[in-house]
């Protein structure tokens, strides 16, 4: 495999395209226009001053990985890509409309793939060119430290397809786990409920902000507590997620707080908005209660 299309220059897909071109991939960095995507580019080479800041990586690496990445405006030439990697905004109508518009380029040989968190892979292959050519590859925030992929398979993808994500994969130097096509796939069936009822015990009164997270962060030894982790990810991507899970099951143990969704109302998502649990206007983020 020799080059490697990634639609969504976000937080996602720069992750994405950074770890490509580290691995040696020609990428094709795509958003809704070239600015985007640019952005998305100056992003990586940001996180790449701190490597070499930090001495873990040399200014050559960092700028032959660079230079390894293009962005693009749109994906009229992903035709020569061997895998198309779609890391576009977590809503279906989006996520079709990207598929139709790449398999009019896509070659008859690529895969494509869709990091989405949630929506059934089945259901979005029906918008991809082939289907048995269609996969689920799921990344986690920070792309570049997380070492998980999650591979999911819709119900006509192919033995080839999987095999192509598998060694991809491991050029990246990430291991591979096999989901079914259930809501939530494998870590987000386990993490969203742990961080739903993490809300549910600060709603009920049951600790203050800084000691849920402490618990959680020095009782289980987990790097982050769960309500900065859930400010990490977004309050609005942890409630649209449960919702996934809550109606994908009809099970009411994944019902979401009340307080997780009178957050979203408000418009407080965490970081990306400047708060959620936390403040994060200064210097240090603030608990909010
Ligand atoms: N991009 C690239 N590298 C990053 C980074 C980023 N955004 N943030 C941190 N790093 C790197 C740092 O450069 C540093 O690298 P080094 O060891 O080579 O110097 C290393 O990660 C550690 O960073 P810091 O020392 O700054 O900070 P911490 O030690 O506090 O670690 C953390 C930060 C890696 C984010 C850690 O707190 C962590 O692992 N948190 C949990 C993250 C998690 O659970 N992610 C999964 C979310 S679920 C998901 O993504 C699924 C989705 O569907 C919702």
């Amino acid at each position: 495999m020799q080059a490697v299309g990634v639609i969504g220059a976000g937080q996602m897909g720069a992750g994405i395209a950074q770890v490509s071109a580290g691995a040696g991939f020609r990428v094709l960095l795509a958003d809704t226009d070239l600015a985007r995507a640019e952005k998305g580019k100056a992003g990586i080479a940001k996180q790449l001053d701190r490597q070499v800041a930090k001495e873990k990586m040399t200014r050559a690496d960092a700028d032959a990985l660079l230079g390894r990445i293009e962005p693009v405006g749109d994906v009229s030439g992903m035709g020569d890509c061997d895998l198309v990697i779609e890391a576009a905004t977590e809503r279906e109508a989006i996520k079709r409309a990207i598929f139709e518009s790449v398999g009019k380029v896509l070659r008859g040989d690529a895969v494509l793939a869709s990091n989405t968190s949630s929506i059934p892979i089945t259901r979005l292959a029906q918008a991809s060119p082939d289907p048995a050519r269609f996969v689920g590859v799921h990344f986690f925030n920070p792309v570049p430290v997380m070492g998980l992929i999650e591979l999911i398979r819709g119900l006509a993808t192919s033995d080839e397809t999987v095999a192509t994500v598998e060694a991809y994969a491991q050029a990246l130097g990430k291991r591979v786990v096999r989901a079914n096509d259930a809501p939530g796939f494998i870590v987000n069936r386990v993490l969203m409920p742990m961080l739903n009822e993490a809300c549910f015990a600060l709603g009920e009164g049951v600790a203050t902000i800084p000691d849920i997270d402490a618990a959680c962060q020095l009782g289980l030894n987990h790097p982050m507590g769960p309500l900065t982790l859930a400010d990490f990810i977004g309050l609005d991507t942890c409630l649209e997620i449960t919702r996934v899970l809550f109606e994908g099951t009809g099970d009411p143990k994944f019902r979401p707080a009340p307080l997780l969704v009178k957050y979203v109302e408000a418009g407080w998502y965490g970081r990306k908005t400047g708060r959620g649990f936390y403040d994060y206007s200064g210097d240090e983020p603030v608990p909010t209660r």
